[in-house]
């Protein structure tokens, strides 16, 4: 590792930055028309290259953001992107060089970020924060049972006017979202742009109207099967659906629904708790086709990410606290005990009650995992076991943690 030079990457080494990623990633560098579009989305000193004899042969970066936690707190924090070291330099510490080098820079108290493999980041303290599901929805059996909204009415705006439109809704809402929702940059659209630009079918954008504003939006796209052939399927996809309205969600799932031609939807990266069973007079018109981690967080500043989150939301008693000690390799800053309690949480210096690796907080931190489950698999030691139930109160939310925006 002695070999290598890591360093932040001056503008002007920025495409080479995207060429190395995108190479690790099997994917060949961009045409000028696509780099020009994609320029924007590398912030200014946030990409770290490693450089061998002056060459760059891997590199990471990160954008500004900021994450909703359990409270509605919305807390800075970095989206760590384009990861990647070439295949000639791997195993040989650079992937290791870049991620101390960035979570030292780092002002936000959180990073998050999308694993290719799941094996990669928990040694630099990242664990997952959420998770999602990905349904399969048979649409001749999926009849909406008669007690479901029927929403206020869903109007298709084409792609162009969606530019606009979307994010104007969905930044109206991120503040508001369930723990794990992330403000979308602005360069993140434009990159949502070019990759459905290249999809071979149409890129539909279903919009809802709230009672006083659009309050919800679906983007979806349809791969056509033969429909002269009676085993064909024909697919609808769904990319990205968006509303904080019961109307509007209900509404914008008739739609989907109610399209022609279309024997399925799916629906990849949904919340874990989304009651789209309860919609149907036949629950098995859908099916969870696979779970994945979704949110990779890493608490960047223990003592700041513990006072931006509230904890006892669902009514732990105010006297309750327990007394966590926080490991933490490679930000020893963070490593320390601290009281966590429905009123308050601080630093202190007693025996503490629960003991764990700081990826492992970042499984407990929106509330996807319980401290007793993290307990059953060693992830998390109890030397007093009476706090494991208390901890449990503390740590529990209303609503599954989920972030629904893939960067
Ligand atoms: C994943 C990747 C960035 C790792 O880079 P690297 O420079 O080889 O990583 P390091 O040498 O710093 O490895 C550090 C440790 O992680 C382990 N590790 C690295 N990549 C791993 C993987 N894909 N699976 C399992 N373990 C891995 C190493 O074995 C090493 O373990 P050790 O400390 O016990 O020896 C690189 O393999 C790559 O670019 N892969 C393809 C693109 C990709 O998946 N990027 C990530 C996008 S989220």
């Amino acid at each position: 590792m002695t070999d290598y030079v890591i360093r932040v990457v001056q503008p002007e080494e920025h495409r080479a930055a995207h060429t190395v990623f995108r190479g690790t990633l099997h994917v060949r560098p961009s045409t000028d028309g696509d780099w020009s579009e994609r320029e924007p989305s590398y912030e200014l000193g946030r990409t770290w290259g490693a450089f061998r004899d002056e060459e760059m042969v891997g590199s990471a970066q990160s954008w500004s953001s900021a994450l909703v936690v359990p409270g509605g707190e919305v807390v800075p924090t970095a989206l760590v992107s384009r990861v990647g070291v070439r295949a000639d330099h791997t195993r040989r510490g650079v992937l290791s060089g870049l991620m101390r080098a960035q979570l030292d820079a780092l002002t936000e108290p959180l990073a998050t970020l999308r694993a290719s493999e799941g094996a990669i980041y928990g040694r630099f303290g990242y664990g997952v924060a959420s998770r999602y599901r990905q349904v399969r929805i048979r649409r001749a059996r999926a009849r909406f049972r008669p007690e479901v909204p029927t929403g206020r009415g869903v109007r298709l705006v084409s792609f162009d006017q969606a530019q606009e439109l979307l994010p104007t809704i969905y930044n109206r809402l991120a503040s508001s979202g369930r723990p794990g929702w992330v403000q979308r940059p602005a360069h993140w659209w434009a990159g949502v742009r070019l990759r459905m630009d290249s999809y071979p079918s149409p890129v539909m954008v279903a919009v809802h109207a709230g009672e006083d504003c659009d309050d919800g939006y679906a983007v979806y796209t349809v791969r056509r099967g033969d429909f002269a052939d009676p085993d064909a399927k024909t697919v609808l996809h769904l990319a990205d659906l968006v509303t904080l309205s019961t109307e509007g969600w209900a509404g914008l799932w008739r739609y989907l629904l109610s399209v022609d031609l279309v024997t399925e939807v799916v629906a990849g990266g949904r919340p874990m708790d989304e009651p789209l069973e309860q919609l149907f007079t036949d629950r098995r018109a859908l099916s969870t086709e696979r779970i994945n981690d979704e949110t990779w967080l890493r608490i960047v500043d223990v003592p700041a990410a513990l006072a931006a989150r509230r904890f006892g939301l669902l009514g732990a008693d105010t006297e309750e606290s327990v007394v966590l000690e926080v490991r933490d390799s490679i930000l020893p800053e963070n490593a320390g005990s601290y009281r966590i309690g429905a009123e308050q949480t601080e630093r202190v210096s007693e025996p503490a009650d629960l003991v764990l690796d700081v990826d492992a907080l970042g499984e407990l931190y929106l509330g996807d995992v319980t401290p007793t489950a993290l307990a059953q698999a060693g992830r998390l030691a109890a030397p007093n076991p009476n706090a494991l139930p208390v901890a449990d109160r503390l740590f529990a939310v209303s609503s599954a943690p989920w972030c629904g925006t893939d960067f």
